[in-house]
């Protein structure tokens, strides 16, 4: 049977999906507890790097640790993939030593690739078109402070990006409506915006797209690879800076969160990020958590 992969929010169900976001709150828990839960025992995870990383490596590996397993952390430089190996090559030799593999890439084709080739489960880790685990994370956060986010009303402001590409994914398995206010010439690809078009609105305008949000969410201006644009985006992304006025268009109690890392002055004003509807630091603990609860559906199927 072919392996079963993580490579957008859609390769799971609606109802997996919650499952899932169950049984991470499950497992936070137990964590929070001093619970000791190593199902993963002997099990190995190979950690495709081919951009920095924070959060991501720390939350798979610490996660696999927990879970009794080990990691084992793979950067181009020091691997053949950097010297021209193929992917798909790397693919099927990986695949015969390890039990699941994450990648974080450019090309999303890539990781696609990979998949194609692999024999055990692929995880996106993050590309240029999608960032799930960072959904999962996101919406455990919504889950914990607010309840359902099904029918409720998500803003995002600013770029058009692989993490706006996931929110259009789970506007469509989570429910929500998504506004989006992106600069012109900086939308999200329009297929997957037409993919789920009931779902989405979009405009340049980030006042109409916060007016009565339950949830605010931004990302850099300018993502890994697009360093060069840094200074010609600052100028062009500075009407979207979500600021504390911007935020008072939303609902009282909306929630703010950001994948981060986070430039203060720039998509995002520190009062606000340091402020009291922000949830960031919740929302990347819960990157572990929720992290954990996919290695043991995709690794224990029963769960
Ligand atoms: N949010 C996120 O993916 O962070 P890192 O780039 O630090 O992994
Ligand atoms: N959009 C950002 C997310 C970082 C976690 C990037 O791709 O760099």
């Amino acid at each position: 049977m072919a392996a079963k992969h993580f490579l957008t929010l859609l390769d799971l169900t609606p109802a997996e999906l919650r499952q899932l976001l169950a049984r991470a709150i499950e497992l936070k828990a137990m964590q929070h507890a001093g619970t000791l839960y190593e199902p993963l025992k002997n099990r190995v995870l190979g950690m495709v790097f081919e951009k920095s990383s924070t959060r991501t490596r720390v939350s798979f590996e610490a996660g696999m640790i927990q879970l009794g397993g080990q990691a084992i952390f793979l950067s181009p430089r020091d691997t053949q993939l950097g010297r021209g190996e193929p992917i798909e090559d790397t693919a099927r030799v990986l695949s015969r030593m390890v039990d699941i593999i994450m990648i974080r890439t450019f090309e999303h084709q890539k990781i696609e690739t990979f998949a194609a080739c692999s024999r055990v489960p692929v995880i996106n880790a993050l590309t240029d078109m999608h960032h799930p685990c960072q959904l999962l994370a996101d919406m455990q956060t919504y889950l914990e402070y607010r309840g359902d986010i099904r029918g409720r009303t998500v803003a995002w402001v600013g770029d058009g990006n692989n993490m706006c590409h996931s929110y259009i994914h789970a506007a469509q398995q989570f429910g929500f409506t998504l506004h989006i206010a992106c600069p012109p010439g900086y939308l999200p690809n329009q297929a997957l915006v037409d993919a789920v078009a009931a779902a989405v609105r979009i405009s340049h305008d980030p006042v109409t797209a916060v007016a009565g949000a339950d949830l605010v969410v931004t990302d850099v201006w300018a993502s890994m690879g697009q360093e060069e644009e840094q200074a010609q985006r600052q100028r062009i992304f500075a009407p979207y800076q979500v600021t504390a006025e911007l935020m008072r268009l939303a609902r009282p109690d909306a929630l703010f969160m950001h994948c981060l890392p986070a430039h203060r002055g720039e998509e995002v004003s520190a009062v606000v990020i340091d402020g009291p509807q922000s949830v960031v630091w919740d929302e990347a603990e819960n990157r572990l958590h929720s992290q954990k609860a996919l290695l043991e559906y995709l690794l224990l199927p029963r769960h």
